[in-house]
């Protein structure tokens, strides 16, 4: 053997190495193809399509990897494997148009199945909330005293007794207590100081001690909110219902301001021919106390159920703040004196909207509410 035919020895053993490792990659192919196949037919979705051609047909997919390894191929099976692969793309190409194809159809279809819109039906009305008599007459009130200089401030519902009760006057056991029929908190159950007794406040009153701890006067001052009593209902009685506190402190203000006040107040409310009384009345801390009431609206002073027959509606107590309630709250009554009162919302938007029993108010019956 010469030099030239020991060298062609090695080709020969390359040849049917190359041979072999090209079966390796047809037989590569051909499962390539097969798995290829069944998976996109399983496939049901757009995402599953979708994800399939990633899968196979895609930059990093398995096909284009398989024609990336052709290159590394012997030279003599590249050509058979590179068509193979090839034919292999365009086969997996077709099929996934076509399997792209049918999923619209099976989309449509079955889109079609489901029941139609029916772009005639009536829409759904949207309902609009509105605001409650009692709140609409709160809102109105506020803005009247806003406008006579009044500043509005609230306080808490849940109340002590000394400032509920006993800065007001009304010492322990006294029989003024008797006027509020009260629902007491209890402080263990409810994680209040224990130190103290707690009450839902009967009446707005509390803020007057509770504000002019804060403040200095001259000091004019509205408190809207919700008192509580352990009441029987009835058409102007309610066990929850709303009052507004209002009190002005300053140097020489007389039991004329009050009637000034009060009066402008309901007459910008309910017009200017409405008629208001003043008449004495009793409270621990006012001196002198007064009670304003208007005459019925609903029967115009005739008498009926509202007003139970008198002709007239309490709405407005009221009266020359206490000298020792001023001491409570740190003020003067030497150098200064105030007027208080607190006038019924809920009453008042009875009267003002003619309805003749406030427990209509508190029944959230729409159909009624509407109404105002
Ligand atoms: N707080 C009293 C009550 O609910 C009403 C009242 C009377 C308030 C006289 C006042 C006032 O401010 O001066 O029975």
């Amino acid at each position: 053997m010469n030099e030239n035919t020991q060298a062609l020895v090695l080709p020969q053993r390359d040849a049917a190495q190359s041979e072999a490792e090209g079966s390796d990659k047809l037989a590569e192919i051909e499962r390539l193809q097969i798995r290829a196949e069944r998976e996109l037919s399983q496939a049901r979705t757009e995402g599953d399509l979708t994800a399939w051609h990633r899968r196979y047909l895609g930059r990093q997919g398995a096909v284009a990897g398989m024609l990336r390894g052709v290159s590394a191929l012997p030279v003599a099976v590249r050509p058979q494997v590179g068509r193979a692969a090839n034919r292999l793309r365009q086969r997996l190409e077709t099929a996934w148009t076509e399997g792209a194809e049918t999923a619209k159809r099976l989309a449509l279809q079955a889109s079609l199945r489901t029941p139609p819109l029916d772009v005639t039906l009536p829409g759904r009305r949207v309902f609009a909330g509105r605001l409650h008599p009692v709140i609409q007459v709160l809102r109105e009130m506020t803005e009247i005293f806003r406008e006579m200089g009044f500043q509005v401030m609230t306080g808490p519902d849940v109340e002590s007794d000394e400032y509920n009760f006993t800065l007001l006057n009304f010492p322990p056991y006294h029989p003024a207590r008797d006027m509020h029929d009260t629902f007491y908190v209890d402080p263990v159950a409810t994680g209040l100081p224990q130190a103290a007794d707690w009450v839902l406040r009967t009446h707005t009153s509390p803020n007057q001690v509770r504000i002019m701890r804060r403040m200095a006067p001259p000091m004019r001052v509205i408190v809207p909110g919700v008192c509580y009593r352990h009441d029987n209902p009835d058409p102007s009685h309610g066990w929850m219902f709303h009052q507004m506190e209002g009190f002005a402190i300053g140097q020489g203000i007389t039991l004329a301001d009050l009637k000034g006040t009060i009066t402008g107040m309901v007459r910008r409310l309910f017009g200017p021919g409405a008629r208001v009384r003043f008449r004495g009345s009793y409270f621990p801390f006012t001196e002198p106390s007064v009670e304003v009431d208007l005459r019925c609206t609903l029967c115009k002073g005739r008498g009926c159920r509202l007003c139970g027959d008198s002709g007239w509606l309490e709405i407005i107590p009221g009266g020359m703040i206490h000298p020792q309630v001023l001491r409570n709250g740190g003020v003067d009554p030497a150098r200064y004196s105030g007027f208080a009162f607190g006038a019924g919302p809920d009453r008042i938007a009875a009267l003002k909207y003619s309805i003749e029993d406030i427990r209509y108010l508190y029944q959230n019956d729409l159909g009624f509410l509407e109404q105002f």
